[in-house]
């Protein structure tokens, strides 16, 4: 089915951009909508709400907001899944243990420094599509996916 996903580039792996971006087109998922932009600590939290109270909630916090990032939906079939698959597992150095290479598995530094975000499911993808997407989800031009 085709899905739409969220995610985003954190902000010591912004450089990167265009890698990520061929690696997006080479996985074939489209990139339909695309901002650069600057998260305060308010807009992490209220993102990341249903880590608050975890142990790494500070420094996530902090990694998060020390730079642009750059957001991202992606359009697709399976999109959530695929993407997921794409940027492999939370912790970059068990990335790097699999055999297929992952953005994680190259652009990671360790399990909070992991360089990318994807949504987990169908209803933190809406979530997070509205979150950093709301006036244009809004519009209602006849071709927007
Ligand atoms: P992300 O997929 O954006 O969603 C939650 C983020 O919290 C995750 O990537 C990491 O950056 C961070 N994170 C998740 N689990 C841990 C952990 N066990 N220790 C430190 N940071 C974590």
């Amino acid at each position: 089915k085709l899905e739409r996903t969220l995610g985003f580039i954190k902000p010591d792996t912004v450089d990167k951009m265009g890698d990520i971006i061929s690696a997006i087109y080479d996985r074939g998922l489209l990139i339909s909508k695309l901002r650069l932009c600057k998260l305060e600590h308010n807009d992490a939290f209220n993102f990341y709400q249903e880590h608050s109270g975890k142990s790494f909630m500070n420094s996530l916090m902090n990694y998060v907001t020390s730079g642009p990032i750059i957001a991202m939906e992606l359009v697709g079939e399976n999109a959530i899944q695929r993407w997921r698959e794409l940027i492999g597992p939370t912790d970059p150095s068990k990335a790097r243990s699999e055999a297929s290479s992952s953005l994680r598995a190259r652009f990671g530094k360790d399990v909070t420094h992991n360089s990318v975000h994807g949504s987990d499911s169908p209803a933190s993808a809406a979530r997070e599509i509205e979150f950093f997407f709301p006036s244009c989800n809004k519009q209602t031009f006849s071709n927007c996916v």
